[in-house]
C-alpha cells in the first residue's frame, strides 16, 4: 500500500514568520513549499490574468477570492514534485479552502499531519513587515533580525532585495484585521481535527523551527 503524502499547514498572522519557516521546514523534510502568496506574485510578475487579478485584492491587503485561490493551489499540487506532500504557507485562509485541501487531499492519498500556529503579538507583526526585505526567489530577511550578510542583496544569488507593496504599515494593519476575521477560525477547525499545534513565534527563528520539528516528530 501506498504510504500517504504529507501535509504541513502553517498557520499565523502576516508576518508570523511562516514563509520563513515553512522554507527552512520543507527543505529539512524534502518536501515541496508551496505558498500562495508567492504563487500570486509569480502570476503577477509575469502579467497573466490571474495575477493581475490577484493583485487588485493583494494591494489592498483583501483576500484573493476563494475560487481562483483554490484552483491554483490545486493545479500546484498536482504536480508531480508534490507527490510526497507539501509544506503549506498562506493556504488554507479560509473554511472554504480548508474544506477544498480536505477534498483534494481524500481524492489523492494524502493527508494533514499538523499544524503549526505561529503566535506572535501585533505590534511584533507590525515591526516585522515594516523591516522585511525579500529576494525574488522567495527568500525572506529583515533588516534588524535576519540581515542579509551585504545590505539590500540576496546572500545566495546575489539579486538585489525589495520591500513588497503590501508591507506599508496601513495595510499590514488591515491584513491583521483580514486574517483575525477570515482566517483566526480555521484555529478551531483545526484544533477540533487534533491537529493543531501552538508555537511561540517570538523566539530566535531558529528556536521556533525547532519547536515545530519536534511538533511534526510527535504527529508523525
Ligand atoms: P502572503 O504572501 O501569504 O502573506 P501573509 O500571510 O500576509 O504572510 P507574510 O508573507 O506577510 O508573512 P509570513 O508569516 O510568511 O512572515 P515571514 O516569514 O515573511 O499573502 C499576501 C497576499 O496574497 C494576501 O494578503 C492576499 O491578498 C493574497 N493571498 C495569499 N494567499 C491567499 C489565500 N489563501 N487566499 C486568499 N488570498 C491569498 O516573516 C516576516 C518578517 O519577520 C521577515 O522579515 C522575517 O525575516 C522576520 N522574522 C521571521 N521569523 C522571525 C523571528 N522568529 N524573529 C524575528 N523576526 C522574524
Amino acid at each position: 500500500m501506498n504510504e500517504k503524502a504529507t501535509y504541513i499547514v502553517m498557520l499565523g498572522p502576516p508576518g508570523a514568520g511562516k514563509g520563513t519557516q515553512a522554507k527552512v521546514i520543507a527543505e529539512r523534510l524534502g518536501l515541496v513549499h508551496v505558498s500562495s502568496g508567492d504563487l500570486f506574485r509569480e502570476n503577477l510578475s509575469r502579467e497573466t490574468e490571474l495575477g493581475k487579478l490577484a493583485q487588485t485584492y493583494m494591494t489592498k491587503g483583501e483576500l484573493v477570492p476563494d475560487d481562483v485561490t483554490i484552483a491554483m493551489v490545486k493545479e500546484r499540487l498536482s504536480r508531480p514534485d508534490c507527490a510526497l506532500g507539501a509544506v503549506l504557507d498562506g493556504f488554507p485562509r479560509t473554511p472554504a479552502q480548508a474544506e477544498a485541501l480536505e477534498k483534494m487531499l481524500a481524492e489523492s492519498n494524502g493527508r494533514i499531519n499538523v499544524v503549526p500556529l505561529i503566535n506572535v503579538p501585533d505590534q511584533a507583526l507590525v515591526e516585522r513587515l515594516g523591516g522585511r526585505w525579500m529576494s525574488a526567489s522567495g527568500r525572506v530577511y529583515h533588516a534588524l533580525n535576519n540581515p542579509p550578510k551585504v545590505k539590500w542583496f540576496d546572500d545566495v544569488d546575489g539579486s538585489p532585495l525589495f520591500q513588497r507593496d503590501d508591507d506599508k504599515p496601513e495595510t499590514v494593519q488591515h491584513r491583521i484585521d483580514v486574517y483575525k476575521a477570515q482566517t483566526a477560525p480555521l484555529i478551531a477547525f483545526f484544533k477540533s481535527a487534533g491537529l493543531l499545534v501552538e508555537v511561540d513565534g517570538t523566539q530566535d527563528i531558529d528556536k521556533v523551527t525547532e519547536d515545530i520539528l519536534t511538533a511534526i516528530g510527535t504527529a508523525c
